[in-house]
């Protein structure tokens, strides 16, 4: 294939833009000549940037090119010291994915996997548009956020940060969340490139993946991003096929400069960076957080000939020509807007409804209607404390957040006003039962020698606070001693064992955004063992450090265990209906090891279902979790981690009050044992830090489809509060790909949201391995009861298209294709055949 071929063919492919288009080049990524094409493209850089050019100094453009310590920070995560003799500001770099995390309080949107599963791009461009003008306004310049790598794995930790394991739907959102972003003049970052698709070894885990499954599935959504103009890109931590993604020329340069035409800056992430000319040469622009590599280091480089000054001015440039762009260099940025909380908050409500996942809702459990809304037990530790966001740096400081308790009783009474009106007149009773115990209970005095009291221990600064003594244990059982402190961690000795060290590298930092933290703001940790019956030894020292310090040690053992379930048990029975939030949370850092829920939730519905079959299970989870006590249930609303308007999203959802408008973007396995991670340690998590990627372009509901495993729940599942029927599909050439058309009918009494999903199937002209069926378009939809809509969903040529690696590009996959239309990747209702020409 001729490099010019590549490009006519990319450029067709790329269509819409011609910022794009024009950035282009003709190297194709087998070419040897990338650093021809690089310099035949940079000098597009405005007068501004090339007056700049000239007149900064080695120094001054290696200072730009790494992350430094922030003399004002506002505690986001990196910044850029500007130069400020020729007026070119600073930079400060805030995460995140949902909303931006500073030390100050931010709108807490739902998590980027609940807004995904609205499957609704315009809504995804007003979430951007929410964390854009609120980065601006919180004195940021760049987000580090979307993050766009697929779920590959259920188990990965950081499934909430990003939208699903679907290319296409993922390519969709990405691009109008960018849009969003940047129009309220933040740049935003799409992250990480490429392949970070687990926590598990992040940092050097070595990802084997074929240049096909490369481009159909990971890639696409990258392409989308640079697409809609993203300044940023952020280089993940892992190796692609043997290079670190930072240093990775094929990725870097191949990719994402001569394939994709991406012309802003790329920043490694935290600490990702291993060299500094295989990195700078490769493409990477700028280190973060700091200059281990691009700083001293590379100056001393430039001065010794190892690294050719071109390649600085070239990272340089590309970034004062991004800062040009967004107006950060002649002063026309617009002025920071005040923050706008309340629309913020608006925002945050409307995506955790519009994401809603209604799983099960057997007997038209949901809504709560009638006597079920008026006696209800509201269980679970996240029935209490609203579980707002994932943890790392994703986490985000709320401007508020309800408790679910609370909600659900103020739409209780509600209820109760309406029946009251009817002539009912019963009021609503809400009663409420921990049933998991996340922070301890206090160990009583007695259990202590000399009588200690374990709540709330005050230190004073500069003071030094021991206790040596013996904690008796009355009967053998499993103890877990939960510490809650502020300032230095305390440290408790039991028999000779420290229970809470501090541990390695980054993993302190990476605990989950729930349970690490008391409900009044003390960091917690935990530590679970089985105690015998008599005395331990126990000696507890803290230190009040500069601020003085607070610290409570509390347990859970089995018996205070046995007494919350029993509990729960009991409001169970008492209530006509339950809500039982059950909780798993997820953090970056490190992946899940098992999709069961975490501590003893499992046998917490077990025995509150036994108790009262009428019982819903709201999930605050990160990801796809099994679920093996499903049937006992009455229905199971998925909720991820909802944001800071949670508590009344759900409530809203639970009384009917919208109809849960979301569908599943990750396939829920039946359990560990069936799911395309499941049997192949190779495949995941590795095997000698290195990974392969063998499931293909297989990925998520295409494998199964593929293996034929049935799933509990499959891609795009959902349910709504009234029922629709499809009718009438049709399908026509249109362009170099399709148009679908369908008929959609609410069926049922209520209005409600439907999302239709079109899959298309293989091309019988290419012989390669083609997805059983891959989803080719959705429409959300709001229908009226009774109403009727004829519905069309084009399908792109790039969605046709497999990728040929002989010619390194794509090829149209001609001939006749079945499509199906259905409410999920498993309830596919009508089939048509389409023939694809080119
Ligand atoms: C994460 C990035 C994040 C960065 C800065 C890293 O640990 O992987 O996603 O943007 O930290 O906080």
């Amino acid at each position: 294939m001729s490099d010019t071929v590549s490009r006519r063919s990319a450029l067709r492919l790329l269509g819409g833009s011609i910022a794009v288009a024009a950035a282009a080049t003709s190297a194709g990524i087998t070419t040897p000549s990338h650093a021809a094409a690089q310099e035949r493209r940079d000098p597009g850089a405005g007068p501004r940037v090339e007056g700049l050019m000239a007149e900064l100094t080695l120094d001054e453009k290696i200072s730009l090119l790494h992350g430094a310590t922030d003399p004002e920070s506002l505690g986001q995560a990196g910044y850029i010291p500007g130069v400020d003799r020729l007026a070119i500001p600073p930079l400060r770099l805030a995460d995140g994915p949902a909303g931006v995390r500073v030390t100050r309080h931010a709108t807490a949107l739902p998590a980027p996997v609940l807004l995904a599963s609205a499957f609704d791009p315009a809504l995804a461009r007003r979430y951007g548009q929410v964390i854009g003008r609120e980065g601006r306004a919180l004195g940021q310049d760049v987000l580090l956020s979307p993050m766009v790598n697929l779920i590959r794995t259920p188990y990965a930790g950081r499934n909430f940060e990003t939208f699903g394991e679907d290319p296409l739907l993922s390519a969709d959102l990405v691009a109008q969340e960018i849009k969003g972003i940047q129009s309220e003049g933040l740049i935003a970052t799409v992250k990480h490139f490429a392949l970070n698709n687990q926590e598990k070894d992040r940092m050097t885990l070595d990802v084997r993946v074929d240049e096909r499954t490369m481009h159909e599935v990971e890639l696409r959504a990258f392409q989308a991003a640079v697409r809609a103009g993203t300044g940023a890109v952020m280089g993940a931590y892992n190796k692609v096929n043997g290079t670190f993604a930072c240093q990775n020329k094929e990725l870097l340069t191949g990719i994402l400069r001569d394939r994709f035409g991406f012309e802003g800056w790329v920043m490694s992430d935290w600490g990702a960076t291993h060299s500094t000319a295989a990195a700078i040469t490769a493409g990477l622009d700028m280190e973060m957080p700091d200059g281990t590599h691009f700083g001293k280091a590379l100056k001393t480089a430039v001065e010794n000939g190892s690294v050719a000054e071109k390649y600085v001015e070239r990272s340089v440039r590309r970034l004062l020509t991004v800062m040009d762009g967004f107006g950060l260099l002649d002063g026309s940025v617009p002025p920071r807007p005040a923050r706008d909380a309340a629309a913020g908050a608006a925002v945050a409500l409307e995506v955790a409804k519009a994401g809603a996942t209604l799983l099960r809702n057997e007997n038209r459990t949901l809504p709560l209607t009638g006597a079920a809304a008026l006696s209800i037990a509201v269980i679970g530790p996240t029935g209490s404390i609203p579980f707002v966001s994932g943890g790392g740096s994703a986490h985000v400081v709320p401007d508020r957040a309800d408790s679910p308790l609370d909600a659900i009783k103020s739409r209780a009474r509600q209820s109760a006003g309406q029946s009251a009106r009817q002539g009912a007149g019963q009021g609503a009773q809400v009663s409420y039962a921990l049933g998991e115990d996340l922070f301890g209970k206090a160990i009583p005095r007695g259990a202590f020698s000399r009588g200690l009291d374990t709540e709330g221990q005050p230190v004073a600064a500069g003071k030094t606070w021991t206790y040596e003594g013996v904690l008796t244990v009355e009967d053998a059982d499993e103890w877990t001693f939960v510490i809650h402190y502020s300032g230095t961690r305390p440290k408790v000795l039991l028999d000779g064992e420290e229970l809470f060290p501090v541990a390695p590298g980054l993993a302190e930092q990476f605990t989950g955004g729930l349970v690490s933290t008391a409900p009044d703001g003390l960091t917690v940790r935990r530590k679970t063992l089985d105690l015998a019956k008599g005395p331990h030894q126990v000696k507890i020292t803290a230190r009040g450090g500069d601020k003085g310090q607070v610290f409570r040690l509390r347990r859970v053992t089995g018996a205070t265990r046995a007494q919350d379930v029993a509990r729960a048990v009991r409001a169970a029975r008492a209530a006509h209906s339950v809500v039982l939030f059950v909780y798993e949370d997820a953090t970056e850092g490190q992946d899940r090891t098992t999709l069961a829920l975490p501590g003893h939730q499992a046998a917490l519905i077990e025995a509150v279902t036994a108790a009262n079959p009428r019982t819903t299970v709201v999930l605050n989870t990160s990801s796809a979790t099994s679920m093996p006590w499903l049937e006992r249930t009455a229905a199971v609303l998925q909720m991820y981690y909802p944001g800071q308007e949670g508590a009344a999203a759900t409530a809203a959802v639970l009384f009917g009050d919208c109809d849960p408008g979301g569908r599943l973007t990750q396939t829920f396995p039946l359990d560990d044992d069936y799911h395309p991670a499941a049997d192949d340690p190779r495949r995941y998590p590795g095997v000698k830090g290195t990974e392969q990627y063998s499931e293909g372009v297989h990925v998520g509901h295409r494998w199964y489809d593929a293996q034929g495993v049935r799933p509990l729940f499959p891609f795009g599942h959902g349910l709504s509060y009234t029922t629709f029927s499809y009718g009438d599909l049709r399908v026509r050439g249109s362009g170099r790909g399709l148009e679908v058309t369908f008929t959609v009918r609410n069926t049922g009494r209520r209005d409600g949201i439907d999302i239709p999903q079109v899959y298309v199937g293989p091309s019988p002209d290419l012989q390669l391995d083609q997805p059983v069926r891959a989803l080719a378009g959705y429409r959300r939809i709001g229908l009226r009861a009774g109403e009727e809509r004829r519905i069309a969903v084009r399908v792109d040529e790039r969605t046709l298209s497999s990728w040929d690696t002989e010619r390194h590009d794509w090829v149209l996959g001609t001939g006749r294709r079945t499509v199906w239309l259905g409410a999920s990747a498993g309830d596919l209702r009508l089939r048509t055949v389409a023939e694809v020409r080119t």
